[in-house]
């Protein structure tokens, strides 16, 4: 019965601290400091911009985000790239938890260290 008691506190303790340090979603961070940043600033102050409604909206319109971007070659070319289409569905779950509303705030990481643009 101890060993059981042990074993589930083991767990719950290894549970919380992964939680820790995976505050939000790096490869959808990395996904959209490579496609989106360039013109969009660092992808924390990218998903301020706009409310969650807004992210929902622009991401789940067909087309909209194509006719947004019709004079940005650039930005074409990033929603055209197979790495956005495999993770469209993960970078909007990045946007909306670090929306404008959201309340996120995100200190220093390895990936990111406070800087807005
Ligand atoms: C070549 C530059 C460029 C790239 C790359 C780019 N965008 Fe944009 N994007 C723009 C510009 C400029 C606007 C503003 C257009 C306007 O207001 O008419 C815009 C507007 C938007 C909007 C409308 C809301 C807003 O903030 O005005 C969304 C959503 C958006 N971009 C998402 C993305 C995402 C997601 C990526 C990466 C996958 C991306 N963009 C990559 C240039 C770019």
């Amino acid at each position: 019965m101890q060993k059981i008691i042990i074993v589930s506190l083991f767990i719950v303790g290894f549970t919380l601290l992964s939680y820790g340090a995976e505050k939000y979603d790096t490869t959808a961070f990395r996904t959209a400091t490579k496609l989106c940043t360039p013109c969009h600033g660092t992808p924390f102050y990218q998903a301020k911009q706009i409310d969650d409604d807004d992210w929902e909206f622009y991401f789940n319109t067909p087309g909209k985000m194509e006719k947004i971007h019709t004079d940005k070659p650039k930005g074409l070319k990033a929603l055209n790239s197979s790495m956005f289409k495999k993770r469209k569905n993960r970078l909007l779950k990045f946007f909306i938890a670090n929306s404008k509303y959201s309340g996120a705030v995100n200190g220093c990481d390895a990936n990111f260290c406070g800087t807005n643009h």
